[in-house]
């Protein structure tokens, strides 16, 4: 089954060999160095100097864990969609401050409100979501970024869940405090681990906050990453092996800007079809380089189309929550082919 949802993505059948490697100790030297590895070719894509720590669980991990670790007064979450509208929940799971500034469904953060917003001095955190799955709305976080860098008592956080690993987010230039991501989107391997780098404005505040959690607790992670590049608790080992392998595979086989430049080109193609035959969700200015939601303007049958491509072996994403028939996904990231999208977008036209 070939997935062209938004995530989890197929993963290369080395990559799955390459997991299946007999296991090491995570208190051992040899874990130390994968870790130094991970973390040096993950600056090397995130274009920081900034510590870069990983925690086994996915991708919702690494946003619970930052909101609980950072935040001392009130939180504001720019929400566009369901995946920010997570951050809120979250936030209120932990009986934190918290603001929701919603955009709606479709729409990307405007910068006019984020900087009404950042200027009432109420936050000492902020969310944003970079690429919300749920709409295949890509945020402009060039023009955000120069809006946050006039409030530096501001940590922010940037979800890239869906878009690290195939689109730039140069951590360092834009201001990122925390910029968080998952191992089954963009970097083409299985769920499991979830990846924050972490700002020296982030060291500071995490030993000025109250622990909220044991698991979750970035002091606690960082801390013994520092230590000796290892975690408190066991990691995903196997998938740790398989990051590693991933990086370099990106770094030095594949090249980071023809990663990013592959999935542009994976986006246009798919962006023009659906012109062609649809219409774009988004406005076009922030349609996604990883997913595309397409309106169902030819009003197909969404369930009866996707039975139709899963027997030939394809899985099919619809619209999400309320759009689901009114709108569908294609998902193009990780390590898919122009030809193989080529293919799955020819058995769609088959199969209407
Ligand atoms: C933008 C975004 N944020 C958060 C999440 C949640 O990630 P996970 O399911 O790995 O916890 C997802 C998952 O699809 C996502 O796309």
């Amino acid at each position: 089954m070939k997935l062209f949802i938004p995530g989890p993505v197929d993963v290369r059948k080395d990559l799955l060999k390459y997991m299946s490697k007999p296991l090491i100790g995570h208190r051992t030297r040899e874990i130390s160095d994968i870790q130094k590895r991970i973390q040096k070719n993950l600056r090397k894509i995130m274009k920081t100097n900034n510590p870069v720590v990983l925690l086994t669980g996915s991708g919702t991990s690494a946003m619970e864990s930052s909101l609980c670790s950072l935040v001392k007064k009130k939180v504001a979450v720019f929400s566009i969609g369901a995946f920010g509208n997570r951050f809120y929940d979250i936030a209120k799971a932990h009986s934190l401050d918290v603001d929701k500034v919603f955009f709606g469904f479709g729409n990307h953060i405007e910068p006019k409100i984020f900087k009404e917003k950042l200027q009432s001095g109420l936050y000492d955190v902020i969310t944003v979501t970079h690429n919300e799955t749920s709409t295949g709305i890509m945020n402009d976080l060039k023009t955000l970024s120069k809006i946050w860098k006039q409030y530096p008592d501001v940590l922010v956080i940037v979800d890239s869940i869906s878009s690290f690993g195939g689109f730039d987010l140069p951590v360092d230039d834009l201001g990122i405090d925390v910029l968080l991501t998952a191992t089954q989107k963009s970097l083409g391997l299985p769920p499991g681990i979830a990846i924050m780098s972490l700002s020296e404005k982030v060291l500071k505040r995490l030993e000025e906050v109250e622990e909220r959690s044991y698991y979750l607790s970035l002091r606690r992670i960082y801390k013994k990453h520092k230590e000796n590049y290892q975690y408190p608790t066991t990691p995903n080992i196997s998938l740790m092996m398989a990051l590693d392998y991933q990086l370099d595979y990106i770094v030095n086989k594949e090249g980071i800007d023809n990663r990013f430049k592959r999935h542009k080109i994976l986006a246009n193609y798919t962006r023009e079809w659906a012109k062609k035959h649809f219409k774009l969700f988004a406005e076009e200015k922030y349609a996604s380089q990883t997913v595309t939601t397409i309106v169902n303007t030819k009003n197909l049958d969404l369930d009866k189309l996707s039975v139709n491509l899963k027997k030939k072996g394809y899985l099919f994403a619809h619209g999400y929550g309320p759009m689901k028939n009114k709108t569908f996904r294609i998902g193009h990231m990780a390590d898919r082919t122009l030809k193989d999208l080529k293919k799955y977008i020819k058995e769609i036209e088959k199969s209407w």
